[in-house]
């Protein structure tokens, strides 16, 4: 297997960094990436939302922007995998290029903007795939909208029924003003509208936010959903900073960082707003995702779930097993039972 893979990788790095995920989404869909057939180990079960997931290592948001192949990406070893972000219209996204590796840093620059099928393509496949596994639905707004909180709502509205969990993503740095809805009384306003579409078929909400918030806006951010009695936040999308120790000739395009980069910022912020959450509901740590040891800080950090997607462009699917045998490891070290048994032990 390891062979087929540096095989792989070793053509990969010829393509564009977009193509070469086109590629990746093809050989996942002709069945040619293998599975992890090993048996997750017990310890890495985690309790959420009264469900239980066989490990806490979920796909973030992008991969899989269209549903193509949320069961082919379970079975090659995530706990969880998030597809979109969907937008209610399909959309082209930004002029290419506009996806970069920064080979130097592990890191990844990306300008996307949300290029996507669409909401009427997307049901469809979320509708006839088999409901195995757990799979959440993030949600966006088109570029062009004139009132983007209803795009959040009519996306909502049509894939409640088909998501084990839906995400507003309002942190895109690539859609303009799209970042604004994370303000207080913005984001109250969108929350609410999508909380009552989908009153008649409640399903875990949660927000996914910024690494760039300061402190101020996760005060706010932390007191709207937990007046509003939302179940999430997941922490969080790429960052506009740029490290001073980034090394790649890459590292000034313009877009959303990710990456080994933004590891330690996302972990900071989301420590922060664990204090700030007080156990009121599960949070969920993305953001230069590696290693077990990097799952397992975001853990201690009060993340229930965590979840990459940087990584994978560097070290295709063999990653996901390499991460969850460090942090069973890590766990048994330390005494844990169980995931989460670990959340939050650092704060
Ligand atoms: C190419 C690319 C596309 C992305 N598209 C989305 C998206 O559509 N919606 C979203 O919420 N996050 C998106 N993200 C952000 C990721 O879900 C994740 O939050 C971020 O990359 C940090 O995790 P990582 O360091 O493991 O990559 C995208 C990231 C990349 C690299």
């Amino acid at each position: 297997m390891a062979v087929w893979y540096s095989l792989v990788d070793t053509v990969l790095q010829h393509f564009d960094a977009e193509a070469a995920h086109g590629l990746a989404l093809r050989a996942l869909k002709s069945g040619l990436v293998p599975r992890d057939r090993k048996l997750d180990q017990p310890r890495l079960g985690v309790e959420l939302w009264g469900r239980r997931l066989a490990n806490p290592i979920g796909l973030a948001a992008g991969f899989d922007k269209n549903a193509e192949v949320p069961d082919e990406l379970l079975a090659i070893g995530f706990g969880v995998v998030e597809i979109g972000s969907v937008t209610p219209r399909p959309q082209v996204g930004n002029p290419r290029p506009r996806l970069f590796r920064l080979h130097e840093d592990r890191g990844v620059i990306n300008r996307m903007g949300f290029p996507g099928h669409g909401l009427d393509a997307v049901l469809p496949r979320l509708r006839v795939r088999p409901r195995r596994g757990f799979v959440g639905v993030n949600i966006g707004a088109n570029k062009d909208s004139e009132d983007r909180a209803a795009d959040y709502v009519t996306c909502a509205r049509s894939l409640a029924a088909h998501a084990d969990y839906l995400v507003c993503n309002v942190s895109s740095p690539n859609t303009p003003g799209l970042r604004n809805l994370q303000g207080r009384e913005q984001l109250a306003d969108l929350l609410k509208r999508v909380q009552d579409a989908i009153s008649a078929r409640p399903v875990p909400l949660v927000v996914k936010i910024a690494p760039d918030a300061t402190d101020d806006d996760l005060d706010d951010i932390v007191a709207v959903c937990r007046d509003l009695g939302m179940e999430g936040i997941i922490i969080g999308n790429t960052t506009l900073s740029r490290p001073a120790t980034l090394r790649s000739p890459r590292k000034d395009e313009t877009g959303g960082l990710s990456g080994a980069p933004l590891a330690q910022l996302a972990t900071d912020v989301l420590r922060k707003t664990a204090q700030r959450v007080e156990r009121q509901f599960p949070l969920i740590g993305c953001g230069g995702i590696g290693s077990g040891a990097d799952a397992y800080a975001k853990i201690r950090a009060g993340a229930t779930l965590v979840q990459l997607y940087s990584a994978m462009v560097f070290e295709g699917p063999p990653l996901i097993r390499r991460i969850k045998d460090e942090l069973e490891a890590l766990l048994a070290r330390d005494g844990f039972g169980s995931v989460n048994a670990a959340v939050g032990a650092d704060l």
